[in-house]
């Protein structure tokens, strides 16, 4: 049995968990990665979808114990319903993604909990000095979460992409540890507020 076929369990949240990638999770992936509700943001965005075959390599890739990023499945109520992790890991930071592919799994919090089990992850456990990510300026729905979990604006990227012949801009967004062991410490588990 390979590595990519035993998924470790590596954070639990009260309502999510975050475990490594398996093979079992390629189908769903597919379906978000070629659903353009939920590329509509990201990179992939206005290119069609990602093949079976590079979903496949990347779970095999991150599997590995000595994978230099940390990718995680994310399941709530037992089912996977999105993914994430933190990359271009340094010494002092890491860039943070998240996806909820699910979209019955979206708008109630649980990427907001997900978040912040990768970011106290960063933080506390890799001893990182800085979390970042970017972000298409029309994001509303990321922008908002982000913000809640006190990542700020720091850089505008004007016209960073080109979808459909349009420019978009996009956002550098930065989160310290200071700002979020302040955030840590105020918010409720029970409302992400
Ligand atoms: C961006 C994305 C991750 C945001 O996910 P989301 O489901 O909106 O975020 P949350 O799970 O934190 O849900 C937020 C909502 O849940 C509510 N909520 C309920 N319980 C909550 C709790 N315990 N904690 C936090 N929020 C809670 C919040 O009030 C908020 O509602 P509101 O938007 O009406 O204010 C998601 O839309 C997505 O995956 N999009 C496609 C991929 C993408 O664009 N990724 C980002 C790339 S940079």
């Amino acid at each position: 049995m390979s590595a990519a076929e035993v998924p470790r369990l590596i954070l639990c949240g009260e309502r999510v968990k975050l475990r490594t990638p398996q093979f079992q999770d390629a189908d769903r992936s597919y379906k978000w990665f070629a659903d353009p509700e939920i590329t509509r943001y990201l990179p992939l965005a206005g290119r069609g979808k990602l093949p079976m075959d590079a979903i496949r390599e990347f779970i095999v890739r991150v599997s590995r114990s000595d994978s230099p990023e940390l990718a995680v499945s994310i399941e709530a109520e037992g089912e996977y319903i999105g993914c994430g992790g933190l990359r271009n890991i340094d010494c002092e930071s890491a860039e943070l993604s998240i996806i909820i592919g699910e979209h019955r799994f979206q708008g109630r919090g649980i990427a907001h909990e997900a978040a912040m089990l990768l970011l106290g992850h960063a933080f506390r456990t890799l001893g990182l000095k800085t979390v970042w990510l970017i972000v298409r300026g029309d994001n509303q729905r990321a922008l908002k979460l982000f913000e809640r979990l006190g990542f700020v604006r720091n850089q505008l990227l004007l016209g960073a992409v080109v979808v459909d012949g349009e420019p978009k801009d996009k956002w550098k967004m930065t989160l310290s540890r200071e700002a979020f062991q302040g955030i840590e410490h105020r918010i409720s588990p029970a409302t992400g507020r």
